[in-house]
């Protein structure tokens, strides 16, 4: 299946396109990007195709992967699916609730296979937990932070739409994925925010069980790090914190895809649907933030 790459910045070029070039069934033939330079050192780098016109890089390719912001991507990844094109999209699939509609919509007129790479949906030893968690079943609850640090100078995810959105549009969603596999879907969401960009959520499970999450993208490193277990009459089970291949998470989420492709199923666990009911989530918590905030300035 020929793929074209959307994004020539950091996680394109250490991620997508090294999962691309080591996934069977898959191949790197064209790059999309806003720098025409940048996007011919990537395509040199993988004899695929630089493109600076979006319809001539899709006409080519029967695969789309997306690293790009979500709002560009969303776009893009609109025209893509009203193409024909099987899409890999990253999380958050949108950041309007419109926007993700829209993308839903095109999609679904278009019955083309969807994957969302909800990382730790795609690693193996998160999957085992999953597995042991559905086993077990009777789960209470669930409670879980991930304090992030990609807004420090240095990082390679300080990028614009972070800084703008935070850690409730860029870790938010990886929280919400896992703790609706878990748990069961999220009914609703109580938002409360802390300082700098910290998010505290409260999710209603369908079934009766809640969670907790925390979130943010300013700790310090020496703060940094990520924990989440559910609980319930079995004990406690704990998230495990294995180290993470990203590469072989992708290369996994972009095998999925293509096997969907090639049967025509358009149905996956973290497809478009199940990443526009994620961004829902967030959607609603955004506004309450919104809300407690004027308040707070207000008064
Ligand atoms: N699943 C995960 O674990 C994971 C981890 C990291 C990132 N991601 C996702 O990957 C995506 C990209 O990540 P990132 O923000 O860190 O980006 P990044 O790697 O810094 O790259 C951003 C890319 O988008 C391009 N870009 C930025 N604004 C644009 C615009 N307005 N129009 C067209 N192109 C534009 C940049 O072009 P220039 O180089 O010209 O600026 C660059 O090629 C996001 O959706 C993020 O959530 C997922």
């Amino acid at each position: 299946m020929r793929f074209g790459l959307v994004g020539t910045g950091y996680w394109a070029r250490v991620t997508h396109a090294p999962a691309l070039a080591c996934t069977e069934g898959a191949e790197l033939t064209a790059v999309w990007g806003r720098d025409p330079h940048a996007a011919a050192s990537l395509a040199a780098e993988y004899q695929a195709t630089p493109y600076h016109d979006v319809s001539a890089f899709l006409a080519g390719v029967d695969a789309v992967s997306f690293a790009v912001p979500p709002d560009v991507q969303a776009a893009i990844a609109t025209q893509a699916a009203r193409d024909g094109k099987h899409l890999l999209l990253e999380k958050p699939v949108a950041l309007t609730e419109a926007a993700a509609d829209d993308l839903v919509e095109a999609v679904a007129q278009a019955g083309v296979a969807s994957v969302v790479f909800f990382t730790q949906r795609f690693q193996p030893d998160v999957r085992a937990w999953l597995a042991e968690v559905e086993t077990r079943g009777g789960w209470a609850g669930g409670a879980s932070a991930w304090l992030g640090s990609a807004l420090r100078e240095s990082n390679p995810f300080n990028t614009p739409w972070r800084r703008d959105k935070g850690a409730l549009w860029d870790i938010g969603p990886h929280m919400v994925s896992l703790l609706w596999a878990s748990l069961g879907p999220v009914t609703s969401v109580s938002a409360d925010p802390g300082p700098a960009d910290v998010t505290h959520l409260v999710l209603h499970h369908q079934g009766g069980a809640t969670s907790t999450t925390t979130v943010t993208l300013s700790a310090t490193e020496a703060a940094a790090g990520f924990q989440a277990y559910v609980w319930g009459d079995s004990g406690r089970l704990a998230v495990p914190l294995g180290s993470l291949d990203q590469v072989a998470a992708l290369s996994i989420a972009l095998g999925e895809l293509t096997a969907n492709a090639r049967t025509g199923q358009t149905r996956h666990p973290c497809d478009v649907w199940f990443g526009r009911d994620v961004g829902r989530v967030l959607a609603e918590a955004q506004r309450q933030i919104d809300a407690r905030h004027a308040a707070r300035t207000a008064t």
